[in-house]
């Protein structure tokens, strides 16, 4: 099932998230369901309060469908170890058409349990480690126009109210 994905003004992306205690087959189902929605929306990334769940639960597949390995499912993720750093464009399927330059961690390391619940650790480096941070930050109710100046960010929310008036967001 394909989910619409919420954009930025839904409360939804404003809360901490709430951790996910129960492993079973509608995990499996809703972690598959979030692929297929982000593939749709042409993502790399997706955390569960872009589709209206406020669920600790987010997918990552940086090479869009080319790696099948490269499929990431965060179950309860924390960043654990952040080094260096790395500015470059970055973008929210929940804030679409906008891109900004953000500095994040070059590398970074998450703690986070699999489908299944089993704990495990992954590093990543630049997109990777973008997007640990950026679906992270989803799931902590924050997004990467947090990490922006305050003046690009009410460009952005000023864009964005024109937008919702003239009914196009
Ligand atoms: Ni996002």
């Amino acid at each position: 099932m394909i989910y619409p994905i919420v954009k930025f003004g839904n409360p939804v992306l404003d809360k901490p998230a709430e951790p996910v205690t129960v492993f079973d087959d509608d995990l499996k189902k809703l972690v598959q369901d979030m692929f297929e929605s982000m593939y749709e929306a042409h993502g790399v990334g997706l955390a569960a309060p872009q589709i209206g769940l406020s669920k600790r639960l987010a997918v990552i597949d940086i090479t869009f469908k080319e790696d099948p390995n490269a499929k990431l499912v965060l179950v309860n993720p924390e960043i654990i170890h952040t080094e260096g750093k790395h500015r470059q464009n970055e973008g929210c399927l929940s804030i679409p058409e906008f891109r900004e330059p953000v500095t994040r961690a070059a590398k970074v390391t998450v703690r986070a349990q699999d489908v299944n619940g089993k704990w495990f650790e992954k590093t990543g480096e630049e997109l990777l480690a973008r997007a640990l941070l950026h679906e992270t930050d989803h799931l902590n109710g924050k997004l990467y126009i947090s990490h922006i100046s305050a003046l690009k960010r009410d460009l952005i929310k000023r864009k964005i109210r024109k937008l919702v008036k003239a009914g196009e967001w």
